[in-house]
């Protein structure tokens, strides 16, 4: 098994690499980014639902780092549609977790094998054919696809909201699970007119843009599942009624000008009184990301 997860990591990074090339010493996706130093403030909402340290009542500091989807690190900022924001928390005795978001709420396929052969496929150039042949097969990719064609040039770091896509279960005092999703939600939004504007600015503007707005903040907001919601796909969002409330506030206060890049922000790190979803493309992660981080660390 731990096989087969080690050689479908090494294809997913080669995959990568056939598409968007070889970048020596960088990340093989989220390739460009900068690192924060945060606060979070849990308001002990989440705390009748689990016994994690960090959704209690007591602060923790945290480290953030936002960035630019591509393996590309000179990607024009404008020019690719999704971004990343991927916080560290840390527990008391040197414990760590990590929600990693991305700007869009739903995922490309419902498993790690379907977005690598769709890696494939992008990088042998298809017609439009190929491409209409890949949606009949993958119909759940739909979703995701029509979200990143309606994504407007990006403005700026601090006025998105992210979503960790994948469903994770909260477990309590007495042993209850409940499924929850993720979502951050910022201070401030911005508006339409500065939207248009940002399909003109420089390459790299977003870290500049938000050097300058700290500090700024984040609402983490937990939705609670109910009986029948996917729990297992990273392709399906859950009905919009569902119970929503705020679980914490972070504050982004400085930058971290010689950041530990040392890091790998792992999603399925989480502490007790929260467990992993069995969701395929969640648990293909870590091995993707340590054959990135090997890579990366060896200057290749
Ligand atoms: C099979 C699917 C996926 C593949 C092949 C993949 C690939 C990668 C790779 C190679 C890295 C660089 C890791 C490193 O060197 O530390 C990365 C980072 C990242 N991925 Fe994924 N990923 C997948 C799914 C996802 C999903 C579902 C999300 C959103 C929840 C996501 C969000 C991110 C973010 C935000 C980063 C940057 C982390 C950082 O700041 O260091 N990825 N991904």
């Amino acid at each position: 098994m731990e096989n087969n997860d080690n050689s479908l990591a090494e294809t997913a990074i080669e995959s990568i690499e056939a598409l968007m090339g070889k970048h020596p010493g960088y990340r093989r996706a989220h390739a460009k980014g900068s690192y924060y130093e945060a606060i979070f403030t849990p308001n002990g909402q989440a705390a009748a639902y689990t016994t994690a340290a960090h959704l209690q009542q007591k602060a923790v500091k945290a480290v953030v780092r936002f960035s630019d989807s591509s393996p590309n690190p000179k990607m024009i900022d404008g020019l690719s549609p999704v971004k990343g924001m991927s916080v560290e928390f840390h527990l008391p005795a040197g414990e760590v977790t990590y929600l990693v978001g991305v700007t869009v709420p739903v995922f490309l396929t419902k498993t790690p094998e379907a977005f690598v052969e769709m890696l494939r496929l992008a990088a042998e150039k298809p017609g439009p054919r190929d491409l209409v042949k890949m949606l009949i097969k993958y119909p759940e990719s739909k979703a995701a696809f029509r979200i990143i064609k309606n994504t407007k040039p990006f403005l700026s770091y601090s006025t998105s909201c992210y979503y960790p896509i994948h469903a994770f279960y909260f477990v309590n005092k007495e042993g209850k699970r409940q499924a929850v999703k993720y979502k951050w939600v910022p201070d401030e939004t911005f508006s339409l007119e500065a939207k248009k504007e940002a399909a003109i600015h420089t390459m790299d503007y977003l870290e500049k843009e938000l050097d300058e707005q700290l500090p700024v903040g984040f609402t983490l907001y937990v939705t609670l599942g109910e009986e029948g919601d996917p729990v297992d796909d990273s392709t399906a969002s859950w009905p919009e009624e569902r119970t929503t409330f705020a679980a914490g506030h972070l504050k982004i206060r400085q930058k971290i000008q010689q950041p530990n890049d040392q890091v790998i922000f792992d999603p399925t790190i989480v502490p007790r009184g929260i467990e992993c979803s069995a969701d395929p493309v969640l648990h293909a992660r870590p091995n993707i990301y340590a054959a990135s981080f090997k890579r990366r660390k060896m200057g290749l």
